[in-house]
């Protein structure tokens, strides 16, 4: 019996069209604010080729609405340059032709100027058929179309901070994005392992959950687990020093073929924004060049350095049905997201044996995106949605490791704990890092 494809359906919280007309300003004036402190000059830099210059992010979240928002619901829409469907579509074969990824940094017209004048077109012309009595013939579909538009921006203002991390990092004097921010004095609660039974669990979406999800997180399904435990806490700056020190990156012993193979190629010796200077180590930050704090979680780790890690600690990386069951019966309201404007992952607190998570596990949410070993596989009976949208994850289920539990960059309201998000095994320009986990 062949798969159906499941249908794009609103949340139940932004079906009214007043509600979701505001969700879709908020979300529009935030790229905006997160942009603001971008000059011209850094926004036109792609430093490499995974990286896309903040320019070219603000316009393809615009191309996005346009392409498939206003072209298919607003008779009289004329595209504001018929050019910028080449320009700013990232992936959809659907959609045609486009610029190659790598070379959008050559990019230079049309103008930051002109880009921000095509978002404020994209966000009027959206509003306003929001706000049209007309669209209601067919506004279920519409208005989850819009809701993707949300999500999928949002996924975009992690990646402008990303990004520009990225190409700040490059200029010789480490200019900072942001002001710096009061530090928390703290010291990292002890590293534990928490354990858990295993068995029989339900892990994806659930259909009868109200909010919104990504395809790539259904279909509900059993996972059969042995018992496991979870590692209390993410590791932190001091922890992975020891394993530097203790040879990690000159000795093929605790890596994966393909991750020693990079790190001979790449020469790397510690994570991707440390630097070791006359004053000690230091690592670039969006707050500029700072001192390292041993006691935050570490950072900017590729999936070979954190299995590297875990191998090197006796223990492995956790399962993402692990990290899901832990995430589900966790609360997750003090999470230092995008909310917290930090811009940076924290100190973990001291749960003890329980507190707001449950179980006693810190930073689940938050912080630091945390490696898995799972693979990024369709889950079982996945399928994309249909049309050109399906395109939007299901595709890319090949050569990448799946990572849980957002970060410091990602916006309050986006995650969830069956969010999948997903990356090549070399990467390590996200705010990723590890937490362990042992079998029992
Ligand atoms: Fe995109």
């Amino acid at each position: 019996m062949p798969t159906r494809q499941p249908e794009l359906r609103v949340s139940p919280d932004l079906a009214a069209a007043e509600r979701l007309s505001d969700h879709f300003r908020t979300v529009r004036n935030r790229t905006e604010a997160l942009a603001a402190p971008v000059s011209a000059e850094d926004a036109q830099v792609q430093s490499m080729p995974d990286v896309s210059p903040t320019k070219w992010h603000l316009a393809h979240t615009s191309w996005f609405f346009e392409t498939f928002v206003l072209r298919d619901f607003d008779p009289g829409y004329d595209p504001a340059d018929p050019r910028f469907a080449y320009l700013f579509n990232s992936y959809y074969d659907g959609e045609g032709d486009r610029q190659p990824r790598p070379d959008r940094g050559l990019i230079t017209r049309p103008t930051l100027d002109e880009v921000r004048a095509y978002r404020a077109r994209v966000t009027d012309r959206l509003s306003a058929l929001l706000d049209a009595a007309e669209t209601r013939d067919h506004w279920p579909q519409l208005a989850a179309l819009v809701e993707l538009g949300c999500h999928h921006e949002e996924q975009h203002q992690e990646l402008i901070l990303t990004d520009i991390k990225h190409v700040l990092a490059q200029n010789p004097f480490a200019p900072a994005y942001a002001a710096p921010y009061p530090k928390r004095v703290a010291s990292a609660p002890d590293h534990r392992f928490v354990a858990f039974d295993g068995g029989a669990v339900e892990i994806g979406h659930d259909p009868d959950a109200p909010g919104f999800h990504y395809d790539n997180e259904g279909p509900r399904h059993t996972q059969m687990l042995t018992p496991f435990a979870l590692g209390s806490r993410p590791i932190t700056n001091g922890e992975y020093l020891a394993f530097i020190e203790d040879g990690g990156y000159r000795t093929p012993g605790p890596w994966l073929s393909d991750g020693w193979a990079t790190v001979c190629a790449e020469g790397w010796r510690h994570p991707l924004y440390w630097r070791e200077t006359g004053d000690g180590w230091q690592q670039f930050t969006l707050r500029g060049l700072q001192p390292i704090n041993w006691d935050e979680p570490v950072c900017h780790l590729s999936f070979y350095e954190a299995d590297a890690y875990a191998s090197w600690a006796g223990a492995r990386l956790p399962w993402e049905a692990e990290l899901e069951v832990a995430t589900a019966a966790a609360r997750h309201d003090d999470a230092n997201d995008l909310g917290s404007g930090r811009l940076h992952p924290a100190v973990a607190e001291d749960h003890g044996t329980g507190g707001s998570s449950g179980h006693g596990l810190a930073q689940l949410a938050g912080d630091v995106w945390e490696w898995t070993r799972s693979a990024y596989s369709p889950y079982p009976r996945f399928a994309p949605h249909a049309g050109t949208v399906g395109e939007y994850n299901g595709k890319f289920m090949c050569n990448q490791y799946v990572l849980r539990g957002g970060s410091c960059a990602t916006p309050p309201g986006h995650w969830r704990p069956t969010y999948r998000n997903f990356f090549p095994a070399g990467a390590r320009w996200q705010f990723s890092g590890l937490r362990l986990a042992k079998d029992l």
